[in-house]
């Protein structure tokens, strides 16, 4: 059965993965791609899913939206790991590339986009996040109309156990605690794809040869992960680039790549040494007020043979 999809995304190296392979799927249709800031700011991450989507022969259109995050100041992008990981212009410094997009820049915010997509979709609509939650909160507060039409948020973000923002935040909840808690707080199904089960799905320089000897489309994604695999195996000694953002999309393309777990996350605002993070509480006599399920382990070669078999679909 046909999967309607919007991605919201902070592009991002991995969310260009991400895009890939759900481009690739003759089963999902995507409907939409909304912008958000996050790896970057809001008018780069749009520009370059912009690219992405006409390097990939996406027809759907692109809204930017979230400039900042719903309290904090955003965070300055040059600086920190952001370039050290997406390239200083978010494409893993091959950005330039790709030819400057030709397709205009959606009249709508992300939100309205999202809205509009929803509301005249067929069927209801999954929001595959992977980036900040801002807009995805917008979304939800603006228009609680149209909450029974959205199926479902997969969304990459949070971990039961560990953090990348800080020691206890990742990166796409601790950048806007309180748009995640908005997201938490509503009521449509969550699967959450977080560092528990997104470290572990890492590509190896070996594999990204093999994309790349798959044509233009390859050659490109593998570039554009290089400097992403290189600060993780220089900082964490880790065997390859982490394609955080692909998760929720190969859920959706095959659940068993993953195991989900149902959970009561609530989202730290107040702490000191804890903001943002994605409290986890697995305990079994609390399970009938579960508000998400959370994945905490992923078959890696499963999710990487996906990308092969998907890059392969492209030029
Ligand atoms: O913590 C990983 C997340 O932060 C991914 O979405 C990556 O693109 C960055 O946005
Ligand atoms: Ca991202």
């Amino acid at each position: 059965m046909k999967k309607y999809i919007i991605m919201d995304v902070d592009t991002g190296v991995d969310d260009s993965m991400a895009i890939m392979l759900a481009a690739a799927q003759e089963d999902i249709e995507i409907l939409a791609l909304t912008c958000t800031f996050g790896n970057n700011d809001v008018s780069v991450t749009t520009r370059n899913t912009r690219k992405i989507a006409e390097f990939l022969g996406i027809q759907a259109p692109v809204a930017m939206g979230a400039v900042r995050p719903v309290i904090e100041e955003p965070l300055d992008y040059s600086g920190g790991l952001g370039p050290m990981i997406h390239g200083m212009d978010g494409l893993g410094n091959v950005g330039d590339r790709l030819p400057e997009p030709t397709v205009p820049l959606s009249e709508y915010c992300a939100a309205d986009l999202m809205a509009e997509a929803i509301e005249n979709a067929p069927e209801k609509v999954t929001i595959v996040a992977t980036g900040p939650l801002t807009n995805v909160a917008a979304f939800l507060l603006s228009r609680p109309d149209l909450i029974n039409k959205v199926e479902q948020i997969a969304l990459m973000g949070g971990a039961a156990f560990s953090g990348n923002l800080s020691f206890s935040a990742e990166a796409n909840v601790g950048h806007d605690p309180e748009a995640a808690a908005i997201v938490f707080s509503a009521p449509v199904p969550k699967a959450v794809f977080g560092l528990d089960a997104t470290m572990g799905v890492y590509i190896t320089d070996e594999e990204r040869e093999k994309m790349a000897e798959c044509g233009i489309t390859g050659a490109f994604l593998k570039d554009c992960l290089q400097p992403y695999a290189d600060t993780y195996r220089m900082l964490a000694g880790w065997p390859g680039a982490v394609l955080h953002d692909s998760l929720p999309v190969a859920w959706l393309i095959d659940e068993s790549c993953v195991e989900l777990h149902p959970a009561v996350i609530t989202i730290e605002l107040n702490g000191r040494h804890t903001r943002g993070e994605t409290v986890c509480n697995f305990n079994s006599n609390l399970l009938d007020q579960a508000n998400a399920r959370i994945a905490l382990s992923a078959d890696r070669e499963k999710i990487i043979g996906m990308h092969l078999d998907a890059v392969k679909k492209f030029r």
